[in-house]
């Protein structure tokens, strides 16, 4: 038997299923349950009634598949894939930053840490970013950790904003001078980009957009070429889904090192071993879910 049809076997032995960012290897996109964006993917932790949930992804979205399903076995195969993002945030610094700003909501970007969540009032993914902000009655909002999603925000808000200095080492590798060049060699072709990148990159951009609505825009957009500025996974599904449509990476940098850790024999160890585990404990866990279920309230466009 091959390690796919391995892995599906125990799967099934196992009543699992198999979530996977959009940014995964290909051939572990390939045989996932289901593939989405970190909204998609918590909203589906959330609800599935499988008794494990085997995560591949990064350390912070198997701590929210935990927060969210509690009574669920939850498998990170490789418990050393973090989010250096996520962890630019700590605790003492946030509570240091709420201190000056008194009163003032903090709205937690997903790509932190469940004890940085704990002490968070609402989360927020990519995808909902701006709803979620808008949402609030207050006239200022503390947004962390990334700086750039952030401002990206902010232009779409009339809040204020107190940013915490975090951002994405992979978008930030892309830069403004890269898109314009390959916008120039390309006339005809489109420029979407995750708003993780850089406000420069951001201001070039024909759309702006979480991954799963990179897919729903190309798919739907009468464009043929497109110019694509986030982590190179995204390509697999949309090269698939759109076989008539050409995706150009706008850098080599694109590519997350911790988001490619996982191989299907780390799939096939985890779900042989039922190991490496992800629980949060309960007193960080209760608070945490109140900022995840205020975010999972608002409906998704
Ligand atoms: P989304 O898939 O929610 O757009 O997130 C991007 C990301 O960087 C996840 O680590
Ligand atoms: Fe973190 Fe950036 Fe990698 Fe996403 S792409 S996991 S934000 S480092």
């Amino acid at each position: 038997m091959d390690i796919k049809q391995e892995i599906r076997r125990l799967l099934k032995e196992r009543n699992a299923v198999l979530l996977a960012h959009n940014y995964m290897r290909d051939e572990v996109q390939e045989i996932a349950d289901i593939t989405g964006d970190s909204l998609g993917l918590s909203q589906e932790a959330a609800r599935t009634d499988a008794d494990v949930i085997v995560f591949c992804g990064v350390h912070f979205m198997a701590e929210s598949a935990s927060i969210l399903s509690p009574g669920k076995t939850v498998i990170l195969p490789r418990l050393d894939a973090g989010c250096p993002m996520a962890d630019m945030v700590t605790v003492e610094g946030l509570l240091e930053l709420k201190t000056k700003h008194p009163g003032v909501p903090v709205v937690t970007y997903v790509n932190s840490s469940a004890a940085v969540k704990a002490v968070s009032d609402i989360c927020c993914t990519s995808a909902n970013a701006v709803k979620v902000v808008n949402s609030l009655p207050d006239r200022e909002v503390i947004f962390v950790p990334d700086r750039n999603l952030g401002q990206f925000v902010a232009k779409q808000s009339d809040k204020t904003f107190h940013y915490w200095d975090g951002y994405c080492p992979t978008h930030e590798r892309l830069k403004a001078d890269d898109v314009a060049r390959l916008k120039a060699e390309h006339p005809d072709a489109l420029f979407i980009c995750h708003p993780e990148c850089n406000p420069k990159v951001v201001a070039l951009a024909d759309h702006a957009c979480s991954t799963s609505g990179m897919y729903d825009y190309c798919r739907t957009s009468p464009a043929k070429r497109f110019i694509i500025g986030t982590e190179a996974g995204i390509l697999y599904r949309l090269r698939q889904e759109n076989p008539d449509k050409e995706f150009i990476l706008a850098s080599p940098a694109l590519f997350c090192p911790n988001m490619k850790l996982t191989s299907l024999e780390d799939v096939l160890d985890a779900l042989t071993t039922l190991s490496p585990v992800v629980k949060v404990p309960e007193e960080i866990r209760v608070p945490a879910k109140r900022a995840l279920d205020r975010m999972i309230a608002i409906p998704r466009d």
